[in-house]
């Protein structure tokens, strides 16, 4: 008998966590970066299943603010704990509080080398939006990178110039639409950017390169920081405007970023590429990338309430 309940606290908030880094270890995060990640959405919701009182799953819900019409999950069920039902209890405690927000589109995230999860979902109804491919570089075999930025460009610290703030928000305005698969997402307003993209619990000031022109921000580069993963530095966002791409400034803000991990003991650089996403993936290739764990991203509608899936025989 599964039984499911929404997390009553920080310690059921901990098991959900540990849950979820047993079961996407590679995506392993702290519960710093949890609550930062809560308090940038505007909804969420965090479940645990249970069989005769043992946690063995967890589900997460969440509104983006800047994807309002759907909600994101994320099921994790532990290894030795699958087909006895509790993804499926997930799942409908996921519908259920969907449906209570208006929401009639659900969206969810499973690893491109899973073709379990993949066949879950898919007979749940969800249909593969978008992909994202994984990229691994290995930081071992890596030398410090000497080649400047293209003439006229420099690259600085967002801690040497926090006044660029605004700057950086004029490129992700241009640079985050133009993300295959991200054309329906909107940007939030500065204040709210500011504190849910920049100033979460993995970002850092003195690792975010700015690309500048003369006074003008034109691109930057950042990374996504855990201490649950503290040899391993996952890149966030790599933007430049429009008028400035193909010149060589996402290649200098990379070459950066690569040597200030190189400086700070990380082992290994970890991304992924939204699989149309010419210009980051032959940047990422350049650089000596490998194929890394990926995911696919499926939509679908919450299942009715009380509905039970019909078999196909
Ligand atoms: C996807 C995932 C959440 C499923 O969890 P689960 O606990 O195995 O899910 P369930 O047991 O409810 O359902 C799995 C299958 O086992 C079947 N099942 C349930 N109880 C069973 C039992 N006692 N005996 C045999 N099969 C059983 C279910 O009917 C289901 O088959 P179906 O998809 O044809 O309906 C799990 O594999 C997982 O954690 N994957 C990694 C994370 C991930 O990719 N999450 C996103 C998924 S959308």
């Amino acid at each position: 008998m599964v039984e499911v309940t929404a997390c009553a606290g920080g310690l059921d908030e901990q098991v959900s966590l540990d849950i979820y880094n047993a079961v996407w270890p590679h995506d392993a995060i702290t519960m710093d970066e949890v609550r930062s990640f809560k308090a940038s959405v505007r909804d969420h919701v965090d479940y645990l299943a249970r069989i005769e009182g043992a946690a063995v799953g967890s589900a997460v819900g969440v509104i983006f603010p800047q994807r309002a019409d759907r909600v994101f999950t994320i099921l994790t069920v532990l290894a030795g704990q699958r087909r006895c039902g509790a993804g499926s209890a997930l799942y409908q405690a996921i519908c259920r509080w969907t449906a209570a927000r208006g929401r009639r589109e659900l969206e969810v995230a499973v690893l491109d080398n899973d073709a379990g999860s993949l066949a879950f979902a898919q007979r749940r109804g969800f249909t593969e939006e978008r992909r994202e491919v994984g990229l691994v570089l290995d930081l071992a075999g890596t030398a410090p990178y000497q080649g400047g930025p293209p003439a006229g460009v420099e690259i600085v610290t967002w801690a040497e110039r926090p006044e660029l703030a605004r700057g950086m928000y004029e490129v992700a305005l241009e640079a985050l639409p133009d993300i295959p698969g991200s054309e329906a997402d909107s940007v939030e307003p500065f204040g709210d950017w500011l504190a849910h993209d920049m100033h979460g619990s993995g970002d850092r000031p003195e690792a975010t390169f700015v690309a500048l022109a003369g006074p003008e921000v034109v691109g930057y580069a950042k990374f996504s920081l855990t201490a649950a993963q503290p040899t391993i530095a996952r890149h966030d966002l790599t933007a430049v405007k429009r008028a400035w791409r193909g010149r060589g400034v996402a290649r200098a803000l990379k070459a950066a970023q690569i040597n200030w991990a190189l400086a700070h003991g990380y082992t290994e650089l970890r991304t992924r590429n939204e699989q149309r996403n010419e210009p980051i993936r032959r940047l990422n290739a350049h650089f000596g990338y490998r194929p890394g764990t990926g995911r696919i991203y499926l939509v679908g509608p919450p299942a009715a309430a009380g509905a039970t899936r019909r078999r196909s025989s």
